[in-house]
């Protein structure tokens, strides 16, 4: 179906083209305040300082009921195969579903897999930080080095970032991800071979900057010890191929894997994250998953009135397809959580950027939005100029946790009262005369925030759970397939072609890359 056939479609059309100030709104509507936010497992979502009016948003959940997003909701739940181009369920929140009640039909077997996979990685997990598991030589483990790239790194690497305070003095996480050839030497150059440790994170295990990293970690590793036998103490994989991790040399006791029905960009909470579970133990992970399936237990049970993932993909939707603000800044005001627009990047854009509907029409509206952001604290000396006074508007989300146990309350106050400034600024705006135009703000910019009453595992698993059916919500209304990533295959493809010899015409390739290609091997010849 098109929802703009939608009756509430036609009506949100109407009721965003005579929006109010925000700043009005939060004048004249004494309440707006409360009756704007929401809260669940420890997040707040407070969306008022948005154009949105309780018939705005009555309408918006009505969108969502006329779109089938409950009926999509229970499709995932019950293990339907709702990515239809690979024909794969989407199951990651049975990841989480520890006890088994959640998720109904996906079948004892997988649930017992999963538990499985889990208990395997704490045992894993559990040596390497104890100290039980030796390198070649005898040496306990000090590094892990994770090789991975997309959903096999990213999730990891922002929940290692964020829970830092909570690592292992015992041991350190690194994360090599890309094709460039200095990343993992320069990763490698203060570590001791003797001590480290490499994770081969592919769910494919055929991504190209992942093998060739692992390639050159392997020759690092045989250069040091020159006896292949090393590479069984200094080497795991987390992989749902496991022939080509078996074929690359990796036994099969040092084998992680997960399934199918797990996203990349979804898989985290598998054995994916086993760096999070190396760096802040298996206990602390379960933690994270607990938090996230608090989430989904809220999201498939709440009213979608007070469902906090449906509100804010509504608020999104109403940004986006209904004011055309087609791009949103993530904006953290905790530096430990200034990997998550990177994450959120992957999560959303690579979710939503689609302009098919599952019927095959393509799509009349607005898709994902164009997702970016960075630390608030940095952000407002360098880019918030154009938020403010710039010619285009858009939304932000700003993120934040209350950091309890900090040791220095007042400056930590200082970093929150910056970002409600920003806000406050972004909404109210401020008027100048005529000789100063140059200090005129519009003001009326719209902002949401998302904060965590503090900064635990389970906070955390429950916004990045927040996150993912935020997404799922999106891709429902706007029906496409939110679980297949096909844009990103050409590119792969071409890449394969132009491959690595530069020292030929490549006439499969236009005049200006096969210029381009020419000049880079004259620059390296
Ligand atoms: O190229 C995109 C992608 O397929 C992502 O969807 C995925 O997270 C990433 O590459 C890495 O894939 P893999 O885990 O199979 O190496």
């Amino acid at each position: 179906m098109n929802p703009e056939s939608c009756k509430a479609w036609q009506t949100l059309d109407a009721l965003a083209a005579k929006r109010g100030r925000i700043d009005t709104l939060l004048r004249t509507e004494p309440d707006r305040a409360r009756q704007f936010t929401f809260e669940q497992c420890g997040l707040r979502l407070d969306v008022s300082k948005t154009a949105i009016t309780a018939e705005s948003m009555r309408c918006l959940v009505q969108l969502a009921r006329e779109t089938g997003v409950a009926e999509r909701m229970n499709a995932m739940r019950t293990g339907e195969a709702i990515n239809t181009t690979e024909n794969r369920a989407v199951l990651h929140i049975a990841l989480r579903d520890l006890d088994g009640h959640l998720v109904t039909d996906y079948g004892i077997d997988k649930h017992k897999a999963v538990l499985a996979q889990l208990s395997r990685m704490r045992e894993l997990s559990d040596d390497i930080r104890s100290g039980q598991w030796r390198g070649f030589s005898g040496k306990r483990i000090r590094h892990v080095v994770n090789i991975g790239i997309g959903g096999s790194d990213l999730g990891p690497k922002m929940v290692c970032e964020a829970l830092r305070h909570m690592h292992s003095s015992e041991l350190t996480v690194h994360f090599a991800s890309t094709i460039d050839e200095t990343h993992l030497p320069n990763i490698l150059r203060e570590l001791d071979p003797e001590e480290t440790l490499f994770s081969i994170s592919s769910k494919t295990f055929t991504t190209q900057e992942t093998m060739y990293n692992a390639r050159n970690a392997r020759q690092w590793v045989l250069d040091h010890f020159s006896n292949s036998d090393a590479i069984a103490s200094h080497f795991i994989a987390v992989s749902s191929n496991t022939e080509a991790a078996v074929a690359f040399g990796i036994r099969e006791q040092n084998l992680l894997s997960f399934w199918e029905w797990v996203g990349g960009r979804y898989s985290l909470w598998s054995t994916i994250g086993f760096p999070i579970c190396a760096a802040i133990g298996y206990a602390q992970f379960e933690e994270l998953l607990r938090g996230a399936h608090a989430l989904d237990a809220h999201f498939f049970t709440a009213e979608f009135e007070e469902n906090l993932p449906v509100l804010l993909a509504l608020c999104g939707l109403w940004h986006n397809n209904f004011c055309h603000h087609h791009s949103l800044g993530v904006i953290p005001y905790n530096d430990a959580l200034g990997l998550l627009p990177m994450y959120l990047q992957q999560l959303d854009m690579e979710s939503n950027g689609k302009s098919v509907r599952l019927d095959g029409e393509t799509v009349t509206y607005a898709t994902g939005p164009v997702v970016w952001g960075q630390s608030g604290s940095n952000g407002q000396h360098a880019f918030f100029q154009l938020l403010h006074q710039g010619t285009d508007v858009i939304p932000l989300e700003f993120v934040f946790a209350v950091n309890r146990d900090t040791s220095n309350p007042e400056q930590h106050r200082a970093l929150l009262g910056n970002m409600l400034a920003q806000s406050n600024a972004l909404m109210r705006g401020e008027e100048a005369d005529a000789e100063h135009r140059h200090l005129h703000y519009a003001g009326d910019k719209p902002s949401i925030s998302i904060a965590l009453d503090q900064l635990t595992p389970s906070r955390l698993g429950a916004l990045i759970a927040l996150y993912e059916h935020k997404v799922f919500v999106q891709g429902a209304v706007w029906n496409i397939n939110s679980f297949d990533q096909w844009g990103v295959q050409l590119g792969k493809r071409l890449a394969n072609q132009i491959g690595t010899d530069f020292s030929r015409p490549n006439t499969d390739m236009d005049t200006s890359t096969q210029a381009t290609i020419a000049w880079i091997h004259d620059q390296l010849s």
